[in-house]
């Protein structure tokens, strides 16, 4: 399997913060926002990954993540001109993904999940998209599925949602991806649209739901990137907090045995 980071778009939701450089490099606490998503493929053992990214600000990428080395993995870098839609960025990896499967994540999503398990246990064939429960589906891509996680439907903003679960920015694909692109059409609005391509293996009967349990933020608002600052603020300071009490508790153990043994 290797990864592919759809890293392009205008970010014009968070202009002017977007002028100089790109969404995906904005700080989000401590690192860029696109090394969160990273993360999630580097843990899954993945050590190929394309990132996708608009020709304004492509020299940024480069000096933040460079060649993979210093992450142990090897990165590539591809251009997407005009930013003609998710399935659209997706299909400029094909010479990179070289007949294997591709997790494809969006490179403003942080999730709080380890999906290691989901891109290491995936079957190889069909594809599978993720669901997540939020209180306000009629603002995401509502997935409908069934007990044994088949996907039953996918809807656009829906004012009626047939389910309580928003689709977040993670797929994985089977190596069909690249010739199901070549059929999509542009939509109304002129993108090549993921959901388009997610149709295709829905009509095949080909594609699985997979629970995010954990916290999941699209991170392409100002309130959503304040949002995932402060979880990965309070995160990073909860960690901190607990290995300071781990080396407290290892620094006293000697004390803590004796009180132990006088009880
Ligand atoms: P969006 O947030 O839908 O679009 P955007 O990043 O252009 O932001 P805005 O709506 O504020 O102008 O995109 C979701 C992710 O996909 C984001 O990481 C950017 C990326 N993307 C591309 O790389 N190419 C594209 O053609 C599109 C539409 C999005």
């Amino acid at each position: 399997m290797k990864g592919v980071i759809l890293a392009g778009g205008k970010g014009t939701r968070l202009a002017p913060l977007t002028k100089v450089t790109s969404k995906q490099l904005l700080h989000v606490y401590d690192r860029p926002l696109i090394f969160y998503p990273l993360e999630i493929l580097l843990k899954a053992g993945i050590k190929e990954v394309c990132f996708v990214v608009a020709p304004d600000h492509a020299g940024d990428f480069l000096a933040y993540l460079g060649s993979g080395k210093e992450f142990g993995a090897r990165f590539t870098y591809e251009i997407q001109d005009e930013p003609a839609g998710l399935a659209q960025g997706l299909s400029l990896t094909e010479t990179f993904a070289d007949n294997e499967p591709i997790a494809f994540i969006l490179g403003d999503n942080i999730f709080e999940d380890d999906l290691s398990e989901e891109i290491r246990n995936f079957s190889g064939t069909g594809a599978k998209i993720f669901a997540k429960e939020v209180p306000d589906p009629h603002r995401f891509g509502v997935v409908e599925f069934d007990q044994d996680m088949n996907v039953i439907s996918i809807e656009e903003k829906p004012q009626n949602p047939k389910s309580n679960y928003g689709q977040p920015g993670f797929y994985i694909y089977d190596t069909t991806v690249y010739d199901k692109i070549r059929t999509i059409k542009p939509s109304p609005r002129g993108e090549l649209e993921i959901t388009d391509l997610n149709n295709i293996y829905l009509k095949e009967g080909k594609l699985k739901a997979g629970i995010i349990k954990g916290r999941w933020i699209d991170a392409g608002t100002f309130d959503s990137l304040l949002e995932a600052n402060i979880f990965i603020a309070k995160k990073k300071q909860s960690q901190a907090s607990s290995l300071q009490t781990s080396i407290l508790l290892d620094q006293n153990k000697d004390i803590i045995r004796k009180i132990a043994d006088s009880l």
